[in-house]
């Protein structure tokens, strides 16, 4: 697979596994990208200690293209940055907050960008801010979503239109199928978060990706929204918030029912009851706990023999 997005980045496929907080560490990163995608690490959950250990690790783990995803709101973002700078990382995925900011200091350290936008307004924004590519995420998405409620279908080909730059879909994808779909709408590339959180070497806890394998259609949902809104597993502390916001609870009320570090808790640390688990509409879909070999290996089978099939089959002949 040659495409704008293998060339940028240097990969053999056009799949990125996208920054997770309490999943993406140097396991899951390097192993994503030895299996020819791209690994991001997730600087969203580590203090800047804890990435500069995290940066090291992938070095000795992989000699394939990786980077780092850096949500800007970072409360130690030009401490971060720095230290991405340093330590010579090659890729950066921006994501909640302006591209504009940080586009330049890192283009002018040799440092390709993308940004993470969930509306075709905020792609006309990363074109002006340089950016090298865009990642549109639809609110099917895992982790924070955007307000709008733009699905990954209704998003790509609007997202497609107002830009010219090298594109990667995400949210919702978790099979050969879906990453064809996406390219079919415009998409050059594809960023994966749930399915990568459910594999052997995201470094979530054992009990948060074994509830993750028993949910249905209907187990998460978009709650939040006058905080940051954020797809949520519906466990005991979802339902506490959708009481709260049903009786018109503020920011400041949710953010204590959700109490300090409600997503460490959840993910990381597998307290499935009372923490907040983020994860993607398309779980419902992975029953099993895969390594990222196999994941990778069956995403692009499918995705070449769905490609043959549709060539060959009647059901398209119209
Ligand atoms: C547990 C979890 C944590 C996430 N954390 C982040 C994050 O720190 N930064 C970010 O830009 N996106 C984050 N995301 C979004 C992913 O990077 C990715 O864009 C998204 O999961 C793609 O949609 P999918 O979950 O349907 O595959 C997170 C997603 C999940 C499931």
């Amino acid at each position: 697979m040659n495409n704008r997005i293998t060339e940028l980045f240097g990969i053999d496929y056009p799949v990125i596994a996208g920054g997770m907080v309490w999943c993406s560490g140097w396991r899951l990163a390097s192993a994503v990208s030895n299996a020819g995608g791209l690994g991001l690490l997730g600087a969203g959950s580590m203090h800047p200690e804890t990435l500069a250990e995290h940066i090291d690790k992938m070095n000795a783990a992989t000699t394939k293209p990786w980077g780092v995803n850096l949500p800007l709101m970072y409360p130690e973002i030009d401490r971060v940055i720095d230290l991405i700078i340093e330590k010579g990382v090659k890729i950066v995925f921006t994501s909640a907050g302006s591209p504009k900011k940080y586009t330049q200091r890192f283009h002018e350290a040799g440092i390709k960008v993308a940004h993470v936008v969930a509306s075709s307004k905020f792609a006309i924004k990363c074109q002006e801010a340089g950016v090298d590519a865009i990642v549109a995420e639809g609110f099917e998405a895992g982790g924070h979503n955007g307000r709008e409620e733009i699905t990954t279908m209704a998003l790509i080909p609007q997202v497609r239109k107002v830009t010219n730059l090298p594109l990667i879909a995400a949210g919702g994808i978790a099979s050969g199928q879906a990453m064809l779909a996406a390219m079919a709408l415009g998409a050059e590339g594809v960023q994966i978060g749930t399915l990568f959180a459910v594999s052997e070497e995201s470094s979530a806890s054992q009990e948060f990706k074994q509830l993750c394998t028993t949910l249905g259609d209907d187990g998460t949902m978009l709650a939040l929204k006058k905080v940051s809104p954020t797809r949520l597993i519906k466990n005991a502390l979802f339902e506490r918030i959708a009481q709260a916001e049903s009786r018109g609870a503020e920011a400041d009320e949710l953010r204590s029912i959700l109490g300090p570090k409600a997503s460490k808790r959840g993910i990381f640390e597998g307290d499935i009851d009372n923490g907040e688990l983020e994860i993607g509409q398309i779980v419902s879909t992975i029953k099993e706990i895969r390594p990222v070999q196999q994941i990778m290996a069956t995403l692009i089978e499918e995705y070449r023999q769905t490609k043959a099939d549709i060539a060959g089959s009647k059901q398209f002949d119209f």
